[in-house]
């Protein structure tokens, strides 16, 4: 029995509609050979919003987002939408859509492919053979703590105020996400935070040595947040689960996707306890090579892939994705933010078409 899924589009701004479209192509394809159907529906966020309704993230689309079986993302942002005021920047239009789905639980993996070793700025024997995860909490901590503001001091000078903090219970369901995870991973958990100096991060550390008598099969270990972005560079192989609070995943998870050689690989899924989930690549909207065909689609093609396995339960039709970009890397195919000597320079629709012909193929 063939089955509908109402995939939400979000092509955003920047580079996001040409990778977009090129993803949607290949989502096609892979349905039609998997059985599976899609009914794909485009709404508006970020600076593409803006220009048409004033507002980062319409109501609409929140509305049309709840009410879909999954949520895809490409990139928001630009020079052009930098100056306005924060509540209607695009960024507050995606941590809006990240609040309003309730999209808690962050996975953004890094993945050292074998054919991008060369890309990356480490030595190939510091990096060969990275495979972590980073679970990032997503709709708490700094991004979202009271007070938060520019206020008057009594004295007349303004203070500018962010407050990081944490109820336990948003502890408790970020680190069984990440315990389950590091379960079906490599069974290593290592907890990040700065309980060094900060309270919230006590009581983050505290709870997570609870959580581990329930998972004695995982095995827990605690590094201060300055010391994990230091050992991420040093030796990245240590790690394969990593949890972390929203602003310490934020930057860690830039550290880790860079490892990898290119940001334009990695793809993220961001999860709720029910509802559906949010897939986007982890770059950002690219603007200055924005509608020149040259970027990279496969964080997003990835991201799909995320989409089909976490979002959508269909493991199948994403590995058939994630062999297809494994394909296409061994032809040697590269866009511009990935290529070496020797490779074969292409386009952002040249990658799609041969994405397409590495799934037809195979
Ligand atoms: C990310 C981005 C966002 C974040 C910005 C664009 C709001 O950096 O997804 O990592 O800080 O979460
Ligand atoms: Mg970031």
């Amino acid at each position: 029995m063939s089955q509908t899924y109402r995939i939400t589009l979000l092509p955003g701004d920047g580079i996001g509609p040409e990778i977009m479209a090129v993803t949607v192509d290949i989502l096609k394809l892979v349905g039609e050979q998997q059985g599976i159907q899609f009914e794909f529906t485009e709404a508006l966020l970020g600076g593409a919003a803006i220009d048409a309704t004033g507002e980062p993230l319409p109501q609409a689309t929140l509305s049309q987002c709840q009410a879909s079986d999954a949520v895809m993302l490409a990139a928001i942002g630009g020079y052009k939408w930098d100056n306005l005021p924060r509540s209607q920047r695009p960024e507050t239009g995606l941590l809006g859509l990240r609040a309003g789905l309730k999209l808690f639980a962050n996975l953004r993996p890094a993945t050292i492919l074998p054919q991008l070793i060369d890309a990356s700025s480490l030595k190939r024997e510091v990096v060969e053979g990275v495979d972590l995860m980073v679970v990032r909490e997503l709709t708490g901590g700094i991004y979202f703590g009271e007070p938060k503001g520019v206020f008057e001091t009594e004295s007349g000078e303004q203070r500018g105020v962010n407050t990081m903090a944490y109820n336990l219970s948003e502890i408790d369901r970020i680190g069984r996400v990440a315990f389950e995870t590091a379960r079906k991973r490599g069974k290593k958990l290592c907890s990040v935070d700065k309980a060094n100096v900060l309270e919230v991060s006590q009581l983050w550390r505290d709870r997570m040595n609870e959580l581990a008598k329930e998972y004695s099969d995982v095995e827990l270990s605690h590094l201060y947040v300055d010391n994990a972005a230091m050992q991420l560079v040093r030796d990245p192989k240590q790690f394969d689960t990593i949890v972390t609070g929203n602003l310490f995943g934020d930057i860690l998870s830039d550290i880790a996707a860079m490892l990898t050689g290119s940001i334009g690989m990695l793809p993220s899924a961001s999860l709720g306890a029910d509802g559906p989930g949010l897939f986007e690549p982890v770059h950002g909207s690219a603007p200055d090579i924005a509608g020149q065909d040259k970027a990279n689609p496969m964080a997003q093609v990835l991201s799909a892939a995320m989409m089909l396995r976490y979002g959508l339960d269909q493991p199948q039709a994403a590995s058939k994705l994630e062999k297809a970009v494994g394909q296409v890397l061994d032809q040697g195919y590269r866009t511009g933010d990935t290529m070496s000597e020797g490779m074969k320079l292409v386009g952002c629709q040249a990658m799609g078409a041969a994405l397409k012909d590495a799934l037809k193929a195979g």
